[in-house]
Order: structure tokens, then C-alpha cells, then sequence
């Protein structure tokens, strides 16, 4: 019986998090170090309608229909029946396995929605294209966060690096020199969807502060565009730096993760911020040909829980 597999990577967000929410713009890159998984083989002997799902880290091993109303996976099959036009799927097995770190500012819920949509797809015999799957992703993605930018979606979808403004057309970046980012892990998870909603009522309360705030990573991000496009591309930290610190302003830092931004840099490391939905997850910093290691230890010596080295190409 053959079984038919897709993945999606990781991601981490270069600079712009947050501020993308608001329509400013942010650069995301995969990070192919980790990747969530999805395999889906068609399942003869059971009844019809039977879609059993097998999804080992979190200990799942249940019929679709026995998760309780409110799990992502129905709103995720239900967002492919849609797109297909059909009522339900034949007997199937779907395994779902990620080395993404949960609620930690990587992407991971994007990455296995995006894998499990392309594996369901495969095996109905109807591939989707990266937009289409990036398209599905993101309706999957409201469902989870209420209000995403559609970055995550964009950026493990289509696993190349991405200069994304809010409902524009995605633009790919073209990299001059690859550079190596060091990703630590505080250890804390941190729900994307509760941090984004705290930001929200922040900012409902002084608009006038947070959108001067955005306005500057905005300015940030562009200028960091044209040094990735064009180099030199070491002369991005010092903008990782000020995003950081604009971070810090919306209140999304936390002590932890100003500990490990403040660790790499002390090793030499470029530039450092925390990346993604923050006040938990995980921090990347800026390194040197040749100082990654150096960094990475740096940060587990700081209280890192795990570090991965990537290439951005
Ligand atoms: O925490 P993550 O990996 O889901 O990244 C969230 C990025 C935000 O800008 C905070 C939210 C969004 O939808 O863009």
C-alpha cells in the first residue's frame, strides 16, 4: 500500500514579528534543521469514513472523531474536503511526527499543518501547489491564532526565505552571502495566539506609542532587505539589536530571553533578538563564519535548553 509522504521545515523570524500583524513588513527564513512530518496510507480493512491519526509527540492515537471538537485537525480536514469539494475522505492512517519545538516561536503548528495538507492532497491523487498549500495553511493558522499575518504559513510553505507584508503577494529574497543563525531555546513555551491578543489590547490602548514602535521595525526590516539582497549581510545584527530592543518596548521580552540575546552577543555574535511571538521560545543570534559552535555553547552554558546551527540560503 503505498504511502504518501510530505514535509515542511521549521521557520524563524529574521526581523518583523508582531509589527507584521499591523501591516508592517517581516523577513522569515526556514530552518531545515527541524521539520514536522505527515504520512498518510490508505486503510483497507477499516470502515468507511475511519481516519485514524497517529501523532506520537503529543500521544495522540485516536480516531479523528473522538479529539474533542475544538482540535486543529478538524478544522485542518475539513479546510481540505472544502478545497476538494468532497464529503469525506476514504479509510486512512495519518502519521504525524515533528522535531519542532511546541509553542516556541518556530512555526511548528504551521509546519505540521502545512505537511499534513500536502500529504492528504497526495493521496487523494490532487498535489497542491505551495500557494495553495500556503492558502489552506493560513486558514488552519486563523483557526489556531485567531488573527496570524500569514507569515508562518508563507514561510514553511514555500521553505525559502521571505520578505512578507500582510495581504501583498509574497516576495522571495534573493541571499548575496548565506549566513549562519544560532537559535536558542529558553525552554518556556509561550502561546503565540496569547501574546498576539496582549500586544492587541496594548495597542488598543496606545495606538499612538505601539504604531510608532512598529513604524520602526518596519524601517528596520526594509533596511535589513536590502543588506541581505546586497551586503554586507554581518551589518544586519545591529538591526537584530534594535528590533530587539523594540521588542522589549511591546513587552514581549522576557528575562530569559534577554539572558540568551545578551550571552550571544558577549561570544561575539553580531546581533541577537528574540524570534517569534516572544515572553518565552526561542532567540537567534548573528555568528561569524567559524563562531556558531561558540555561540551555541555560550547559550547552553546560559541556560539554553537545546541551540540548533542554520545556514540561510
Ligand atoms: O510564534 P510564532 O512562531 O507563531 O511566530 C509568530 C509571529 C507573530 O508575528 C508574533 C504573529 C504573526 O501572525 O505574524
Amino acid at each position: 500500500m503505498p504511502a504518501f509522504a510530505a514535509y515542511a521545515p521549521g521557520k524563524a523570524i529574521l526581523l518583523g514579528e508582531h509589527a507584521v500583524v499591523y501591516g508592517y513588513p517581516a523577513i522569515a527564513v526556514p530552518v531545515n534543521q527541524v521539520e514536522a512530518r505527515a504520512t498518510v496510507q490508505a486503510d483497507l480493512k477499516a470502515p468507511t469514513g475511519r481516519f485514524w491519526i497517529e501523532a506520537p509527540d503529543v500521544d495522540l492515537d485516536c480516531d479523528l472523531q473522538d479529539l474533542p471538537e475544538r482540535h486543529p485537525l478538524h478544522r485542518l480536514v475539513q479546510v481540505v474536503q472544502d478545497h476538494f469539494g468532497i464529503a469525506r475522505f476514504p479509510a486512512l492512517r495519518l502519521r504525524i511526527k515533528s522535531t519542532i519545538p511546541v509553542a516556541a516561536g518556530l512555526g511548528s503548528g504551521a509546519a505540521v499543518s502545512a505537511a499534513a495538507i500536502q500529504a492528504l492532497a497526495a493521496f487523494l491523487g490532487r498535489p497542491l501547489t505551495k500557494g495553495q498549500v500556503s492558502n489552506l495553511t493560513f486558514e488552519v493558522e486563523k483557526f489556531l491564532h485567531g488573527n496570524p499575518s500569514g507569515v508562518d504559513n508563507t514561510v514553511v510553505a514555500f521553505a525559502q526565505p521571505v520578505f512578507f507584508v500582510r495581504d501583498q503577494p509574497m516576495e522571495f529574497l534573493s541571499i548575496k552571502e548565506p549566513f549562519s543563525l544560532v537559535i536558542g531555546d529558553t525552554g518556556i513555551s509561550s502561546s503565540t495566539a496569547n501574546v498576539v491578543s496582549y500586544v492587541r489590547q496594548c495597542w488598543s490602548s496606545h495606538q499612538a506609542y505601539y504604531e510608532s514602535v512598529f513604524e520602526s521595525i518596519g524601517s528596520l526590516v526594509k533596511k535589513a532587505r536590502t543588506l541581505i539582497e546586497n551586503g554586507p549581510v554581518m551589518e544586519i545584527g545591529p538591526l537584530m539589536n534594535e528590533n530587539h530592543a523594540q521588542l522589549q518596548k511591546l513587552g514581549v521580552s522576557s528575562q530569559e530571553l534577554d539572558h540568551l540575546v545578551e550571552a550571544a552577543r558577549k561570544v561575539g555574535a553580531f546581533g541577537a533578538k528574540l524570534s517569534g511571538g516572544g515572553q518565552g521560545g526561542n532567540m537567534i543570534a548573528l555568528a561569524a563564519a567559524g563562531q556558531e559552535e561558540k555561540i551555541a555553547s555560550a547559550l547552553r552554558s546560559a541556560g539554553a535548553k537545546h541551540t540548533i546551527i542554520t545556514t540561510v540560503r
